[in-house]
């Protein structure tokens, strides 16, 4: 329930949808009934539905969509080509996530594309929306893993290989989407037609509602990874086992925990977060044999992420030992800091009455591309300033301020 492709607004080139008008025809896709919010996984029912839904959609305003060798979709409003302006995001969620992280991205451009229309304008230069793959890594483990596939980050072997939850490969699910992950890979076609990206997205922070304006402009992204901590001891019976005789992997686990809080606190800014655990077999009367912890850990630069790593790491290591655990240590994904175009950011930042610029300590697609090709990316006020939860918001009124904010900065980007 809740899975099925809802149809296109209808807009036709005439009418103007708005932001939340778009949202609210997607709300009931991949609500998530037992976590709260919405789980929309790459390539999961839920996602695949909204896919769906974003080809009707631009399909009714003329658009034509494409699919990349990675499984990120392109809707090109007129002829491909070189030196594009590109906009987007991305349609998936963290698990019980809020409904604007992606989506909003989406749907203001989309509503930029109809603002854009019905005021007579005609890009001077090829332009598409993008929607791209698995950003959150909700469900293959790897965050932006569409966008790090187009850039070649990322090995296409290792991705195809990538495993959800319940063993399913990336590999797998992608053909079962009716995708070919043999041609999984850097794209050299895709990234030699994108001259310019800028990502809409709905703050993940407290930075816009502080400084009371509905739109900021980004300035940089935190380096931050994710390691996967198995602790390994001996399943036991939680009764019958003595407690001196005991090797549970739950002791080191806790004091991971413990451990990443400590580091991150000691180092200013820093951030390390344990927020899945996974005790196998995980039985309430069962010690477990293996512990699996994620670790996200981000900081300002490179070095001192690596350093709050190798810290969070060595008393994990001394915890496992105490117990007589093993530990096995495993990066399964890194982005160092990202500067965004300062000349791009500034431009429009001036464009939109001195828009503040924010750093983030979220990862985004536009971080992975800010590599590749001249990137920038537009704020819109959060109330709440919470994100990755279903208290995450954003008013609409808020929302039009920033389909007009990205309709302004395209409309400059892609002038005559
Ligand atoms: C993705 O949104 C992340 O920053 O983890
Ligand atoms: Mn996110
Ligand atoms: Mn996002
Ligand atoms: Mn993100």
């Amino acid at each position: 329930p809740g899975a099925s492709a809802p149809g296109p607004s209808g807009a036709s080139g005439t009418s103007a949808a708005s932001a939340t008008g778009l949202l609210a025809a997607i709300a009931d896709v991949g609500v998530d009934r037992v976590r709260g919010g919405y789980s929309r996984h790459g390539f999961d029912r839920a996602e695949l539905a909204l896919r769906e839904w974003f080809v009707a959609e631009s399909r009714a305003r003329g658009l034509d969509v494409e699919v990349d060798r990675n499984g990120n979709l392109w809707a090109w409003w007129g002829k491909p080509g070189p030196n594009a302006l590109i906009t987007g995001s991305h349609l998936d969620s963290v698990p019980g996530g809020g409904a604007f992280d992606g989506p909003l991205g989406v749907v203001s451009a989309l509503a930029a594309v109809d603002l854009l229309r019905a005021r007579g304008f005609v890009p001077s230069r090829p332009f598409a929306v993008v929607v791209f793959a698995e950003e959150e890594g909700g469900r293959f483990g790897v965050p932006c893993l569409g966008s790090r596939l187009l850039a070649g980050t990322i090995d296409a072997d290792t991705a195809r290989r990538l495993r959800d939850p319940e063993g399913t490969t990336l590999a797998d699910a992608m053909r079962k989407a009716g995708l070919a992950p043999e041609r999984l890979g850097r794209d050299e076609e895709s990234l030699s037609r994108i001259g310019c990206f800028v990502e809409l997205h709905v703050e993940q922070g407290r930075g816009l509602i502080d400084l009371g304006r509905p739109v900021g402009v980004a300035s940089s992204i935190l380096a931050h990874g994710r390691w996967r901590f198995q602790f390994t001891g001996e399943g036991n019976h939680a009764g019958a086992t003595p407690i001196t005789d005991r090797h549970d992997p739950m002791l080191p686990a806790s004091q991971l925990v413990l451990a990443a809080r400590r580091a991150a606190a000691a180092a200013v800014g820093s951030r390390a977060t344990i927020g899945r655990i996974v005790p196998v077999p995980g039985g309430t009367n069962v010690i477990a044999s293996t512990v699996d912890c994620w670790l996200d850990a981000r900081a300002s630069d490179d070095a001192t992420t690596r350093s709050l790593v190798t810290e969070i790491e060595a008393a994990a290591r001394d915890a496992a030992a105490a117990e007589g655990c093993r530990l096995e240590v495993t990066e399964e994904s890194y982005g160092d800091t990202v500067i965004f175009d300062p000349a791009l950011r500034d431009e429009l930042a001036g464009l939109l009455d001195d828009a503040p610029a924010l750093p983030t300590g979220a990862g985004h697609d536009a971080g992975v591309l800010a590599s590749q090709v001249p990137t920038a990316m537009l704020f819109v006020r959060n109330p709440t300033g919470v994100s990755h939860a279903p208290a995450e918001h954003a008013e609409p009124d808020d929302c039009e301020a920033g389909v007009a904010a990205l309709a302004k900065v395209l409309e400059h980007l892609a002038g005559s």
